[in-house]
């Protein structure tokens, strides 16, 4: 009877040592997220400018975390960082270079495994997309806003930053480059563009779908990680104190070429058309075009379609007007990765069209083939 009563007192003592080293265990491994803040709704507070007016970029991130109660059940070890406070439509380089040297710093001192960046929506996704080209890491890098500041009635600040969290935590979301995750959706860098100016669920892709969501527990992908042709366009940061200047030219029934011009006179070293259609601008701007050539800057012919990509040589030749087709990059997008081209010396036109082809997804580089 003794020896029985001995053996259930060792398998209770040892099944609590055992619960005891995987709470340690689960303590000591919490996924390391490096939050870092830029400003936005999702720290905005309402003002009086009417009901629904609010000042983005008010809270540090900081505060928004020790305000929302019970993070501590999304078992990660969160640091929380301030790189701006910002309304978005204020983004430019000098954040954007602040992010990836932090970021990459993080990254080679092995500080955090993953990344979370809260920020204002109106320009998200040109953020996304600039890290989205300018690291070259596996680790997860994750944007998230808000549509409504955190004193509204019911902000989504708090839902979105939690499944952010949740996003960059999931060992799934290794090696998809940078994603924006917001209202439930995750999206790649490459396609999330803001699509509602009202709706909570604002974002979108511009083309393909959403290629994962959240639901109230973790991350889920409906497709698996393609390991990421990595195509560095890295710069030496330290070095690089602004981008070389592109213009957006848009079009639009009766558009005259006078916006090129004047673009040329400022001193843009590329331009990019957000072209109607297929990336088509009117024979009143070919004119421009030429002057463009003439003068060395580089054109890409993208559209303001909001789905779909730009053909090169298809209703408009390329090759007779020196210019070159964005294909699947929205023009705003279509400008960070020329910017980038131009800030590591890249001119030629053959060069920039290859880029813009390459770096495309599998899918799309074959379609470029046919
Ligand atoms: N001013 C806008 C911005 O900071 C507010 C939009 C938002 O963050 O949702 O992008």
């Amino acid at each position: 009877m003794n020896f029985k009563i001995w053996k259930w007192r060792l398998f209770v003592l040892l099944l609590c040592l055992s619960f005891c080293c995987s709470a340690l265990w689960a303590e000591e491994n919490k996924p390391r997220i490096l939050l870092l803040g830029t400003g936005g709704t999702i720290v905005g507070v309402a003002n009086q400018n009417s009901p629904t007016g609010y000042t983005a970029g008010q809270l540090t991130v900081e505060e928004l975390v020790r305000s929302l109660p019970g993070f501590e059940r999304l078992g990660v070890d969160l640091k929380a960082e301030q790189v701006a406070n910002i309304a978005s439509q204020d983004m430019d380089y000098p954040v954007w270079k602040a992010l990836v040297e932090r970021i990459e710093r993080a990254a080679a001192q092995d500080e955090a495994d993953a990344f979370v960046i809260t920020h204002g929506t109106d320009t998200l996704e040109e953020t996304a997309f600039f890290l989205e080209l300018a690291l070259d890491i596996d680790n997860p890098v994750v944007l998230v806003g808000a549509m409504r500041p955190t004193t509204s009635l019911s902000a989504d600040g708090p839902q979105n930053l939690w499944e952010a969290i949740q996003v960059a935590s999931s060992v799934d979301s290794f090696g998809r480059g940078v994603l924006v995750s917001f209202a439930g959706e995750i999206f790649p860098a490459r396609y999330a563009t803001k699509a509602s100016t009202l709706q909570t669920g604002a974002f979108a892709p511009t083309f393909g779908g959403a290629i994962g969501f959240t639901d109230a527990h973790r991350a889920h992908y409906y497709v698996a990680s393609a390991k990421k042709q990595r195509r560095p366009w890295s710069l030496d940061w330290s070095k690089l104190e602004s981008l070389p200047k592109v213009e957006i030219i848009p079009v639009y029934a009766g558009a005259g070429g006078e916006a090129l011009l004047q673009a040329l006179e400022r001193g843009a070293q590329g331009i990019v058309i957000a072209g109607v259609g297929d990336g088509n601008m009117p024979a009143s701007m070919l004119q421009a075009c030429k002057r463009a050539q003439e003068r060395g800057v580089p054109v890409v012919r993208a559209t303001r379609v909001f789905q779909g990509y730009v053909h090169k040589d298809h209703e408009f030749k390329d090759s007779d007007y020196g210019t070159v087709a964005a294909y699947d990059l929205s023009p705003q997008k279509a400008r960070i990765l020329l910017q980038l081209l131009l800030a590591r010396g890249v001119r030629d036109l053959e060069r920039i069209q290859a880029a813009l082809v390459g770096d495309q997804p599998g899918a799309l580089r074959f379609a470029e083939e046919e």
